[in-house]
């Protein structure tokens, strides 16, 4: 089964250490950094996805303090089990917490303008363009 749960002591290594493949450079921000970030910048919610015990990729999503908006700072699987619906499953586990909160009525996230890949995993989860380019990223949005 696939699940979210914290990054800890015990897995934040496995979690520095996943990879994405070399053609993906670029498209999301190395683990460790994202680690980092989310040490000093405590609205960022880092979590790591298994299946099972297998750990296999990571995500990020935080309430940014500047807009108030929900946003997934980072997505990311694992070269060896890309293509496996991993990726799709850990976006609907993490809409299902941002959901959560009454408060909330839209997530927004940004996207390199060539990860084809990621386009078409938001799109096809109703993301859509909100006319924003930040620092050369697509910005989408979703209502709920
Ligand atoms: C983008 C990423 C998270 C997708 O995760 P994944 O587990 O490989 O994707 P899934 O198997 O869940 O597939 C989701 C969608 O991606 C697309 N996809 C999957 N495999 C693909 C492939 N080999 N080539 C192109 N698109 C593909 C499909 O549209 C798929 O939708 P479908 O389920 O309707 O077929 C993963 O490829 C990754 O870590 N990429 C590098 C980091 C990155 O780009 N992160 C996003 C930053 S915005």
């Amino acid at each position: 089964m696939v699940r979210l749960a914290e990054v800890t002591a015990d897995n934040w290594y496995q979690v520095a250490k996943l990879k994405f493949a070399d053609s993906q450079k670029g498209f999301v921000a190395l683990n460790s950094f994202s680690l980092a970030q989310a040490h000093y910048m405590p609205h960022c919610m880092p979590l790591a996805v298994y299946d099972d015990d297998t750990l296999v990729g990571f995500c990020m999503y935080g309430l940014d303090p500047e807009d108030g908006q929900y946003w997934i700072m980072r997505l990311m699987v694992d070269e060896k089990f890309q293509s496996r619906g991993y990726g799709r499953k850990a976006m609907e586990l993490v809409l299902g917490i941002i959901r959560k909160d009454a408060c909330g009525h839209a997530v927004y996230l940004s996207s390199e303008p060539e990860n084809a890949w990621g386009k078409a995993l938001y799109e096809s989860l109703g993301f859509i363009p909100d006319g924003r380019v930040i620092d050369g990223e697509i910005v989408y949005k979703l209502e709920y």
